[in-house]
């Protein structure tokens, strides 16, 4: 594990660094797909991520770690075992209460942006506020503008998003899930369409938000750079099916 330079002589501890708080743990999870064909993606799971750590999900292409993101941001359900997240059994729980733990504590970039194309960058960062509610509008676009500030994209604020390259859609969706300030963050390949520069700078932030302020990271990628500044890696292995 490397600290980041940015933090010379880091103490962890100092600031309230990582405990041994469960932010999420699975339990004997197992996921098949059934369509089109019956599709064993992983068995007997079993996962404990407590608050402050960075845990990179690495892995072959089709090894399951996005359908793995999907089942913990409760987008999905497991075929088996349970799921728990920040103390509530996600497996268990309405789709209501789920809604409501996923707006008010969990941060998702998915693989696959879901942005509102015909909104403009600010509207789009601004949404998980305005549905969290609490707070007028002037103090959700400060906020909004301070996180468009931190990953550099200030200028964008008013283009709508249909219109900006792929990179930029993904710098507007890690906006997005950090506009929170979420407990828990869960990536899908974050900087796939990020240049290298803009790349270190968003893992740089991160990693002190995770190191200074124990941000729970979970960051499925291939990227060696993640991995690298990650705390534990876990490996998903490819499952070969005739
Ligand atoms: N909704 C679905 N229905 C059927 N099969 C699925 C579904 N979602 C994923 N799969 C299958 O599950 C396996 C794991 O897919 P997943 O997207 O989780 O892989 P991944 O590790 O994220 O891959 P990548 O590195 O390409 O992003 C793949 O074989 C995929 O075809
Ligand atoms: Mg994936």
């Amino acid at each position: 594990m490397e600290e980041l330079e940015l933090i010379p002589g880091l103490n962890r501890s100092a600031f309230g660094g990582p405990t041994t708080t469960t932010v999420t743990q699975l339990t004997h999870v197992s996921k098949v797909f059934l369509e089109p064909k019956r599709r064993e993606v992983f068995t007997d799971v079993n996962m404990r991520v407590k608050r402050g750590e960075f845990v990179a999900l690495a892995g072959p292409v089709g090894s399951g770690k996005t359908t793995l993101v999907n089942l913990l941001a409760g987008l999905d359900r497991p075929s088996s075992g349970s799921i728990q997240v920040l103390g509530r059994e996600t497996t268990r729980i309405s789709g209501r209460e789920l809604t409501s733990l996923r707006l008010t504590s969990l941060g998702l970039v998915p693989q696959v942006q879901n942005l509102l194309q015909g909104f403009t960058v600010s509207q789009n960062v601004e949404l998980p506020l305005f549905f969290l509610g609490g707070g007028g509008r002037e103090s959700r676009l400060s906020r909004v503008q301070e996180v468009l500030g931190l990953l550099g994209i200030n200028a964008d604020a008013e283009r709508k998003v249909a219109d900006l390259s792929v990179g930029e859609k993904q710098l507007v969706s890690i906006a997005r899930a950090m506009v929170k300030d979420p407990p828990l963050l869960v990536m899908d390949e974050p900087t796939e369409s990020l240049d290298p520069l803009v790349s270190e700078l968003i893992l740089e932030m991160l990693r002190g938000d995770n190191a200074l302020r124990a941000k729970t990271l979970i960051i499925a990628t291939h990227d060696k750079r993640i991995i690298e500044l990650a705390t534990r890696t876990v490996r998903m292995s490819a499952k070969i099916q005739a």
